[in-house]
């Protein structure tokens, strides 16, 4: 399942995955046909576009035979790849695998989701050296729609769209901010509170596209909080927006809507896309067998990067949902503001915990209850699920006019608490950084402090009593650091690139929302704000795509993997001691948009080497030919490029030997000063040797290429090692992290 990436983690993930699975291993009849992909690559050769949903329809009826219905194919992609969506067995859905020209057929899976004193905090201010060209730059944002009156999104000061531009506004009114506005429901199932247009209800697309292209807004908070430095804005102000709603609340953002989406914005002509949607579990999913790796293939093959949320299935290790190297893929760090939020006990005692609380209690004592001791029997739980607070599972009555002691992370999905009980008080693992709005006044205690307030409630029984307080929005020193709900690398599929790429802030950002959403995103709850403040690598992603964005606004002939270079390169590494995983968890470190604009020395990479290392990756032959423009073969590309070549700004080594030698080969090209002089600096543990050779690079012109060539040697004595390699002339270091490893984690969803 696909979903936005906020950081949202709950017993609901884990019991719907069992329901997800109870479903798909029942047996299959035709009238349990589901929807499945049919991805076919690049147009065929020669062949009008327009025409492949005839060509869509013979291959249906081939498989369907007297069972076909034209009504059978719910949607064709024609404008950028070729493919289809429609309903099959599983049976039918192996035959059309065979068929001729099918790169991969799979099921419809469900995406999920995954804030601005964040630009300031990365050193980005907001009177920043621009150039015009800003204007001219169009991100698509692919969410769950855009809310157009936010103050955000005001075209004022803003010219006609850039003439480049061919995308429309389908049932919604654009101005010369917002330039493209379409939403996509290929299954057309739609909840009580979808808007069926680009219409944002849920707010998430609003927040999202704001950090990337916000105007600039003095007093904008959430109910007061994060109004300290008074503003919100986006990182590219100046340029303009193309929302494509994929994301609903019926069906979350599914992989049918989201190729849709590709498909018309990569025609449509915008620069950048930016998709903070990823999988609902981490399993990982080949690089044909996922709409957001298809889509971005065919986005980089015609000069767009795709800058995509990592998710939020940390900390645990190969928790990613998307790896594929031409994505930009964007971990969550901290930011220095954070929420504290006290509890205080009857007996006086005072424990601070997490959360974003706009309620005041006014000190107002209320029972405690422990939601174990509250159970919704005639609903059929009992204590070994209520404790959890999960979604029902309270007694209304016993809980009504009390503050509950929950075990775990609980996010409230309907109403009952908010008309029963007075607050919660949760158990975290790892608090520090779980900030979240909740429907009733709520914290998140350590389990160290939530077993000292059990322990009091147990000692008092029915006479605890507890009172929560408004937040209080203090300064954290320790920022920045990854944050915990952030999915970490390696990369489950190919583990010698190295994945996440960046880190960018992605907790507490404050930026638009939808007013008609409240902002605990729990119906009845009557907080309707114009901007709000939210965590997750889905608030992360947005900031890295607008440094993206800024970047090409200043080199608008650069490739992606170029634009993706700078990024990393001039990257900082957050602290080891603060970020355990290291590179799994920030990859090149925190993006420094200033610095990236202007980076010395790039690493690019182009289609053709994306193929080499597809056809390395084993991908067969007769897929590749329908994947490429010149419909080449592996042996056509020539000898088959190790991974370990592809010229990205990284080096990742997973070794499994006691000792070892490999060596990786990279190009840069000089884009700093046209005559400079790099020399090269390596820091590496002392188990293994780094040599690069040549050490040193000279340049006599801007765009010239040099190759060298990184041997690494030894044997790890250790599970993780970092290391890195700096090509510095004296203005410009460029920085490659390297990482060598010796364990490949199963990722965390295999526990069922
Ligand atoms: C257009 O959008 C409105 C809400 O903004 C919705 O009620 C209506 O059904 C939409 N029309 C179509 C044709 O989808
Ligand atoms: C509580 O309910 C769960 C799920 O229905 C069941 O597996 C468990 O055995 C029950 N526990 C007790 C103590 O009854
Ligand atoms: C609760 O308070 C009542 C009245 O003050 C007292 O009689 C009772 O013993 C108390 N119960 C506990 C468990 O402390
Ligand atoms: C070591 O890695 C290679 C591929 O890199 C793999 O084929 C082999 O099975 C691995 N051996 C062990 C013991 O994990």
């Amino acid at each position: 399942m696909a979903t936005m990436i906020i950081s949202f983690f709950s017993p609901y993930v884990i019991f719907s995955l069992i329901w997800v699975m109870m479903i798909s291993s029942q047996a299959y009849s035709k009238d349990d046909r589901k929807t499945y992909i049919i991805y076919m690559g690049d147009h065929p050769k020669g062949m009008d576009p327009t025409s492949l949903p005839s060509l869509h329809t013979s291959m249906a009826q081939k498989i369907l035979g007297s069972d076909f219905k034209s009504e059978a194919i719910l949607h064709s992609y024609k404008k950028s790849f070729n493919g289809f969506v429609m309903k099959l067995t599983k049976e039918e859905a192996k035959r059309m695998a065979e068929m001729e020209d099918v790169v991969s057929v799979f099921p419809n899976k469900k995406n999920g989701l995954h804030t601005t004193r964040s630009w300031d905090f990365i050193g980005f201010p907001h009177q920043v050296k621009r150039t015009n060209e800003e204007s001219e730059i169009i991100v698509g944002v692919l969410d769950s729609g855009i809310w157009p009156e936010s103050e955000s999104f005001s075209d004022k000061g803003f010219g006609l769209p850039p003439n480049k531009w061919k995308g429309s506004c389908h049932n919604f009114t654009c101005n010369r901010k917002i330039i493209g506005a379409k939403s996509y429901n290929i299954e057309g199932s739609y909840a009580k509170d979808d808007i069926r247009s680009a219409r944002d209800s849920n707010g998430h697309g609003s927040h999202v596209s704001s950090t990337i292209a916000g105007n600039l807004v003095d007093s904008a908070s959430l109910l007061g909080y994060a109004s300290g430095s008074g503003r919100a804005r986006g990182g590219a102000p100046s340029a303009r927006i193309a929302i494509y709603k994929v994301c609903w609340s019926s069906n979350g953002c599914d992989d049918a809507n989201v190729l849709a989406a590709f498909d018309d914005a990569i025609h449509d002509g915008v620069d950048v896309i930016s998709i903070s949607v990823g999988a609902d579990v981490a399993f990982p999913f080949s690089y044909f067998e996922d709409a957001i790796n298809i889509g971005s293939f065919h986005a980089m093959k015609k000069g767009i990067l795709t800058s995509n949320s990592a998710n939020n299935l940390g900390p645990d290790l190969s928790s990613m949902t998307n790896y594929s190297p031409w994505l930009l893929s964007v971990a969550a760090a901290t930011i220095n503001r954070k929420f504290l939020t006290k509890v205080q006990l009857g007996n006086g005692i005072t424990f601070e915990g997490v959360s974003i609380n706009t309620f005041d209690l006014k000190n107002k004592m209320f029972p405690l209850i422990y939601g174990g001791d509250a159970p919704n029997t005639a609903g059929g739980y009992n204590s070994s699920i209520s404790r959890y607070c999960y979604k029902d599972s309270l007694n209304k009555h016993l809980v009504k006019g009390k503050i509950v002691l929950c075990e775990s992370i609980l996010v409230p999905t309907d109403i009952q608490l908010l008309s029963g009980a007075v607050g919660m008080i949760h158990g975290a693992i790892s608090p520090k950084d779980l900030p979240n709005n909740y429907a009733v006044p709520s914290t998140f205690l350590s389990l160290r402090n939530f077993r000292l307030v059990h322990s009091y409630l147990a000692s008092m029984g029915n006479n605890a009593t507890a009172t929560i307080f408004k937040s209080d929005e203090v300064r954290d020193s320790l920022a920045p650091y990854v944050a915990s709900f952030s999915s970490r690398g390696p990369n489950p599929i190919t583990p010698n690139i190295l994945k996440p790429d960046v880190v960018a802030p992605g907790v507490n950002i404050l930026a638009a929302w939808s007013p008609i959403s409240p902002i605990s995103d729990v119906k009845g709850d009557k907080r309707l704000v114009h901007y709000n403040i939210i965590s997750g690598t889905s608030m992360a992603c947005p900031h890295a795509t607008a440094a993206a964005a800024y970047v090409k606004s200043f080199h608008s002939n650069w490739s992606p993997a170029m634009i993706k270079s700078a990024l990393m390169t001039t990257a900082t590494p957050l602290s080891a001691t603060l970020n355990p995983e290291a590179e799994f968890a920030y990859g090149a470190g925190l993006i420094n948009p200033i610095k990236a604009a202007n980076p010395g020395l790039v690493y690019d990479i182009n289609e053709v080497d994306y193929v080499k290392f597809l056809c390395q990756e084993g991908i067969e032959t007769k897929n590749l030919g329908i994947l490429t423009k010149d419909h080449s073969s592996c042996k056509k590309v020539g000898k088959t490029e190790s991974v370990y070549d592809l010229n990205l700004p990284s080096i990742s080594l997973y070794t499994n030997v006691s000792s070892f030698t490999r060596i990786f080969h990279r190009t840069v090209m000089n884009v700093g000063s046209a005559t400079s002089t790099y020399k090269v600096k390596v820091m590496y543990p002392s188990f293994l040797d780094i040599q690069v050779k040549p050490d040193t690079l000279s340049f006599e012109c801007i765009g010239q290429k040099k190759s060298f060539s990184v041997i690494i040697e030894g044997s790890m004595n250790v599970n993780t090692a970092s290391a890195s390699l700096i090509w510095d002339d004296g203005t410009f270091q460029v920085r490659s992290p390297i990482v060598v490893f010796n364990q490949l984690p199963v990722p965390p969803f295999i526990f069922i």
